[in-house]
């Protein structure tokens, strides 16, 4: 059996020190509420001193938990802080005080102001105050990443032996390299006395893009608690994110000899609750949550992902909650996933079909960033209607603007095959163009009806029209036209009408 490797959310601490991400109790209820059903091992649930809202927070989710989870709030190390943290926290069932000072020499020198003894001596006084209260105190070494490592094995014997029951070394700048951050809690594995009774945790930030892998090489070298944030929010760049760390160790749990308790299938919906709350957005390619993450694009990929998933894809959507694995239809997309998209809207496209739907896909690709299901049915359909017509449109073109006289011209293959091309004048660009296809087609009609929709989102969205014209003797037949461009649209849906009323004809 592997290590159980705790995880510590701050997302509602740490987290919500990200500029403009602060949130109300209720928020944070809502939030703690999805940490528990994710199974979080600790929520810090808030700052209590800093305002009447943290320590509210901090009070109410120690009692939503009740057993399911270890409820922190967080002090720095000064008696008042601790007074009011342990108040935050009187109803938990399972309270912890997180004190703690900065060890680096910048915290001493330029923000403490303090020299290494007074700094080992607040240490010591923080963690055995807490101790008066709550039996389980945890002590973080602000800014550990860039401290010395003898002075820093010095301030956690200091704590370990008042009775800290968890040390916390942060990378607090995320300054450290993975490797250099693993040898410094390798370094205090062999060095601290009785380090292997508490727990070693380890908080980094994301500075520098690495908080996951200074993250992963604590684990690798002995750290059993992880301090992490949904979406990796945070101060600054942020802190590791727990999607990112906990799947680490599942993909590696062999090797991280870890393994943790959480249910990863909650992570999508986590992800996507706490950027609906914080308003923060996510990435588009951000790993595990973000909209790309499982999205393949290129031809090669999208035909290695259909033979078999993990060509291209090293977890399983379904795993952390994600929709299945999407195949994006781009220009750079292959027969194969055209013909597998189609498939399963229902579509059986085969050879020399296949080869001509595939022909106008990318012709419609070209012009589009992504070619959506609606897009491709009302391909589909305007095949359809290619098929059957008498008149097909070989070309139009339209001059129009201000003081322009708007000017079509249309080319047409008639039922013979033969091109007939016209010019004509109109009243607006639409009027000339079915100007221009009437003298060509030269069948008595009267339009009825013109309407124009988006098939899809975006500005690069398909056009569709729908005209309705009356024969002579009254009957009135439906044409439907679809492209970019609305005036191809607009000729393709008066043509298919004209056709069908002739075939109608016939
Ligand atoms: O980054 C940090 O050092 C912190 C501590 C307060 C734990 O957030
Ligand atoms: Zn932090």
């Amino acid at each position: 059996m592997t290590r159980k490797i705790d995880i510590f959310d701050t997302t509602l601490r740490d987290g919500e020190q990200s500029p403009g991400a602060s949130m109300n109790t209720e928020e944070k209820l809502v939030i703690a509420r999805e940490l528990l059903r994710m199974n979080v091992d600790v929520i810090e649930a808030g700052f209590p001193i800093s305002s009447p809202g943290d320590f509210e927070s901090v009070r109410r989710i120690a009692e939503l938990a009740g057993d399911d989870a270890v409820v922190c709030g967080l002090t720095r190390a000064i008696e008042k802080d601790i007074d009011v943290a342990a108040d935050a926290l009187k109803y938990a069932k399972r309270p912890r005080i997180h004190t703690g000072i900065g060890v680096s020499p910048s915290h001493l020198a330029d923000k403490l102001r303090i020299d290494e003894d007074t700094c080992v001596e607040r240490a010591v006084a923080a963690v055995k105050y807490a101790k008066r209260y709550v039996e389980d105190v945890q002590f973080y070494a602000e800014d550990a990443g860039r401290s010395d490592y003898d002075f820093l094995v010095r301030v956690i014997q200091a704590v370990v032996d008042a009775g800290a029951t968890v040390v916390n070394i942060p990378d607090t700048t995320g300054y450290s390299l993975p490797e250099e951050f693993g040898a410094r809690i390798a370094y205090l594995m062999a060095n601290v006395r009785g380090i292997e009774n508490v727990t070693v945790s380890v908080h980094c930030h994301n500075d520098l893009g690495m908080a996951t892998a200074l993250a992963l090489a604590g684990v690798r070298n002995g750290a059993t608690q992880v301090e992490c944030t949904i979406n990796g929010l945070g101060e600054r760049a942020g802190n590791t994110a727990m999607e990112e760390v906990v799947m680490g160790i599942r993909m590696h749990e062999a090797e991280l000899d870890a393994h943790t308790g959480i249910n990863t299938r909650e992570f999508t919906k986590a992800s996507r609750l706490v950027s609906s709350i914080t308003g923060m957005g996510v990435q588009a390619n951000k790993a595990i949550v973000g909209a790309n993450a499982f999205a393949h694009s290129s031809g090669i990929h999208q035909d290695g992902v259909l033979k078999k998933r993990d060509t291209y894809e090293i977890i399983d959507p379904a795993d952390v909650g994600a929709g299945a694995s999407q195949i994006v239809l781009t220009a750079r997309s292959g027969h194969a996933a055209l013909k597998h998209r189609l498939e399963e809207l229902g579509y059986a496209f085969e050879g020399a079909e296949l080869d001509k739907l595939y022909e106008a896909f990318l012709n419609m690709a070209d012009k589009k960033k992504e070619v959506y299901d609606e897009d491709l049915e009302s391909l589909v359909n305007e095949r359809g209607r290619e098929e059957d017509a008498l008149y097909v449109l070989k070309g139009v073109q339209v001059s129009c603007g201000f003081p322009l006289k708007p000017t079509a011209t249309v080319t047409l293959a008639d039922p013979e095959g033969a091109e007939v091309t016209v010019c004509e004048y109109g009243t607006g660009p639409i009027d000339a163009v079915y100007k221009a296809v009437d003298r060509i087609v030269k069948v008595s009609n009267d339009l009825s009806e013109f309407s124009v929709s988006s098939v899809t989102r975006g500005i690069d969205a398909l056009g569709e029209v729908t005209v309705r014209v009356k024969a002579a003797n009254g009957e009135v037949f439906t044409g439907r036209g679809a492209d970019g461009d609305i005036i191809v649209s607009s000729t393709k849906a008066y043509l298919n009408a004209l056709n069908r009323l002739l075939a109608g004809k016939r």
